[in-house]
């Protein structure tokens, strides 16, 4: 088993993955700032409250710990806020990222799971997406990962630095027995705000636009668990501790729901009508993102078995208590 540094594991896929690989048998060190992780997603002992772009710190940490691997969740995640305050993202994405490479290449720690997104892709040319269409980013927030991952790819051809870059759909879920999920503030996800709407604890949807070239017309997308996501990740670090090459990788289910067929989904799971309305489309929505899995499938194994709709939402909504409860 191995010995991991979780980069941003304090906060929501990073939090679920942790839990996933101590259940494995590995040992993690959670590395995060607290800026928007929590506290109490990390057991005290495992915690080191670091700043990745703090590179001397993060030197001392892997002198320290004899790492045999780095998983790095650590990233400001927010589309629409990357297109007002770009530099955010590029210093927090991109420089934090850096100066984490720049720790592992000065300790000798060649093998990195690095999360990417979806963004890269922009408004693809045609759907499934499939990982070697080509980069066409068009936020901030996109842009930021795609320098990583180029990075990467060029550390990985000259510096001997081996990566995988999963490159997540939309995420969603949660795993309520451990006490984790979506506490995104604030929060801007379709499947939270649709169940808070279902349950009276929040404002009524709007659904951003219906003039959409879809089944009906509202935007689709590949809502992945996160305890799926979870999964790839520990297949993806298998893969890197057998000493498999650097890889990209979609991570989705391969299958899309439109944002009614959402609302349609939570009324079944609450038996409550979801008050919503129809509004104009969201800047940068592209129509349709879905996943071709098929190179995650083939290449490392990876099946998808909590990502049904209903359990998505399922799941998300057994949470709710234990977040309304941490949030009064
Ligand atoms: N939506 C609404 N109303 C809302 C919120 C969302 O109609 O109040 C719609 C959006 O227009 C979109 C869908 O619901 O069509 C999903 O929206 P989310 O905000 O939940 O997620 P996004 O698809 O915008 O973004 C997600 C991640 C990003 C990632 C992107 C990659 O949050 O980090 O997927 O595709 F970059």
């Amino acid at each position: 088993m191995a010995k991991i540094l979780v980069a941003g594991g304090a906060g929501y896929i990073g939090s679920h993955t942790t839990h996933y690989l101590l259940n494995q048998g590995h040992d993690c060190v959670v590395v995060d700032n607290l800026v928007t992780g929590y506290r109490h997603n990390v057991e005290p002992s495992r915690l080191r409250q670091i700043d990745i772009q703090d590179t001397p710190a993060l030197s001392d940490l892997f002198a320290a710990e004899k790492f045999d691997a780095v998983l790095h969740f650590a990233a400001s995640i927010a589309v629409g806020e990357s297109t007002k305050i770009p530099q955010k993202y590029f210093r927090n994405n991109t420089g934090g990222s850096f100066s984490l490479i720049d720790a592992m290449l000065d300790s000798g720690v060649n093998k990195i799971v690095f999360s990417s997104t979806a963004a890269v892709y922009g408004t693809p040319a045609k759907t499934p997406i499939t990982e070697d269409m080509p980069f066409q980013a068009e936020s901030p927030y996109g842009e930021s990962k795609v320098m990583v991952e180029k990075a990467l790819q060029w550390n990985a051809q000259f510096a001997g630095l081996n990566s995988v870059c999963l490159r997540y759909f939309n995420a969603c879920g949660a795993e309520p027995k451990a006490n984790r999920g979506e506490e995104h503030i604030p929060e801007t996800h379709l499947i939270p705000l649709v169940l808070r709407a279902a349950t009276g604890v929040g404002k009524p949807v709007t659904v951003f636009g219906t003039d959409y070239p879809t089944r009906d017309g509202s935007c689709e997308r590949d809502y992945i668990h996160v305890m799926d996501l979870a999964s790839a990740h520990a297949l993806a670090l298998q893969h890197l501790l057998d000493g498999g090459s650097s890889r990209q990788f979609n991570c989705g289910t391969g299958e899309g729901f439109t944002v009614l067929e959402v609302i349609k989904a939570v009324e079944e799971a609450t038996g409550k009508k979801v008050p919503h309305s129809i509004g104009p489309r969201r800047d940068g929505d592209p129509s349709t993102l879905v996943a071709d899995s098929t190179r995650i499938r083939t290449e490392l194994g990876w099946k998808s078995t909590r990502s049904a709709l209903a359990d998505i939402v399922r799941d998300a909504l057994e949470f709710e208590p234990i977040r309304l409860q941490r949030a009064s």
